[in-house]
């Protein structure tokens, strides 16, 4: 039996399929409801910072997927999990963590997933952390909704170029590295196939968009009132800008830009670009 944490999140709901897709057993622990989950999952009750919830949804099985959304509370939550895991006797847990996670790290992302990715190291578990890039599916969810009436959308990413990954592809790593053997201590870091600047998005939305649209490249400052507009809270709102911030650093051709063979190593396909994505999504 494999429990999944996280199993809403588009990496958890991709893993899911697949896991099913293999005859695994799957249960998904979930805050509320049964709601998003196909009928051969095994929901059950419970939150990252209830441990008694956790206990009970470690019974019986052998492995463990753990995401969790980004939240100030993340560290804690994420080693409660780890906690119960080991207390558990797990045989392995794979976790979600992001590109470059680092526990010095300037950007509240990367440092708190470098802090859980630590102490996954440390727990006495056979463990596999995955680390994709920033997610393709951004495009379609906030990217592309904020174009405005004259074509053109802002971040505060500079000139940096990203190798963003579809999360279907991280997803389908995530089952690679729980059902199949010798993956114990693996990191991978998952990225798309091509580094992208957002101008180089623009082009692409341009072509399947049919109209012309335009990046411009917006203050830190601008996009902290815009995504506070949106209610986000401040945490939120600090720490998407600091990831953009880190891109900024990464520039054209840092961390961010890297492209790595992880995807096709380990599921056999290759990763899926950004106009296939785009060409799915307008049923291209
Ligand atoms: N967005 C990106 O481009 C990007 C790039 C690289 C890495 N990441 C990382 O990927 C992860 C996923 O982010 P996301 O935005 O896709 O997540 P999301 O859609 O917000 O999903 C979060 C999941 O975490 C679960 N969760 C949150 N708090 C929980 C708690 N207290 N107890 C139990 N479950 C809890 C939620 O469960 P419920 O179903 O109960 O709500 C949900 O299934 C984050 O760690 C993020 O840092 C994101």
């Amino acid at each position: 039996m494999i429990l999944v944490v996280g199993g809403r999140s588009k990496i958890g709901s991709a893993l899911i399929s697949r896991l099913l897709e293999q005859g695994e057993q799957v249960r998904a622990l979930a805050r509320s409801g049964e709601a998003g989950f196909p009928a051969e999952v095994q929901v059950t009750a419970g939150d990252l910072a209830n441990p008694e919830s956790l206990a009970n949804a470690m019974k019986h099985v052998d492995r463990v997927f753990l995401l969790c959304g980004p939240r100030p509370d993340e560290v804690a939550l994420n080693r409660a999990a780890i906690d119960a895991a080991s207390e558990a006797r797990v045989e392995r847990l794979v976790r979600s963590s992001i590109l470059g996670s680092d526990p010095d790290s300037p950007a509240t992302f990367v440092r708190d997933h470098g802090a859980c990715d630590a102490y996954l190291r440390a727990a006495n578990i056979p463990y596999a952390i995955l680390r994709p890039n920033l997610f393709m599916q951004n495009i379609l969810e906030n990217t592309i909704p904020s174009i405005g009436k004259d074509g053109v959308f802002y971040a505060n990413a500079g000139q940096a170029r990203i190798s963003m990954v579809d999360t279907r592809d991280v997803g389908a790593v995530a089952a690679a590295l729980l059902t199949e053997p010798d993956h114990a201590g693996a990191e991978v870091d998952l990225t798309g196939p091509e580094a992208l600047a957002y101008r180089d998005v623009a082009a692409k939305l341009s072509q399947r968009l049919g109209r012309s649209v335009t990046y411009a490249e917006a203050a830190d400052d601008d996009v902290r009132t815009a995504l506070a507009g949106y209610g986000m809270s401040s945490w939120l709102v600090d720490s998407l800008v600091e990831l953009f911030q880190d891109y900024r650093r990464s520039g054209e051709d840092g961390y961010a830009a890297q492209i790595t063979d992880s995807i096709q190593r380990l599921t056999g396909s290759a990763p899926r670009t950004l106009d296939q994505l785009l060409g799915e999504a307008r049923g291209q």
